[in-house]
């Protein structure tokens, strides 16, 4: 049902440093900082010929990412995102083994702008999942 790995996201705190980290040291292509207020963060792509990296800074009072960054100050793994197909039929697949799907469970526009859901943590190894329909 998975399909190719979209994405790792990094959660930061500082985004020039990181992103001059992944620029000027790794010597990688980064991308403009790109404010996401409806889910509270500011994200830069990273493009590698195989995948993408994206590094996510709270936005915001709100941000989702703020308690992660409180618990690991140096930043950290936030998730991972797998393409699916459809990702309806992959929500239902999913519900019926019993794995939660966060929010509402209806799927919300992402950083990409299309469709994307979010898997508990506790279901996947301790590893917050991500589904994206391309
Ligand atoms: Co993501």
């Amino acid at each position: 049902m998975i399909g190719r790995l979209n994405h790792v996201a990094i959660a930061v705190k500082d985004l020039e440093k990181s992103t001059s980290l992944y620029r000027d040291t790794l010597g990688a292509k980064v991308s403009s900082p790109q404010a996401e207020p409806a889910h509270g963060v500011t994200v830069v792509f990273i493009e590698l010929p195989n995948t993408k990296i994206e590094l996510l800074a709270p936005l915001g009072e709100n941000s989702p990412i703020a308690k992660f960054l409180e618990k690991n100050p140096d930043g950290g793994m936030h998730h991972i995102c797998y393409e699916v197909e459809d990702i309806i039929a992959a929500r239902d697949r999913l519900k019926a083994t019993g794995a939660r799907v966060l929010g509402d469970g209806e799927p919300k526009i992402g950083a990409h702008g299309k469709p994307v859901l979010f898997l508990h943590p506790k279901d996947f190894n301790g590893t917050l999942v991500e589904l994206e329909q391309v």
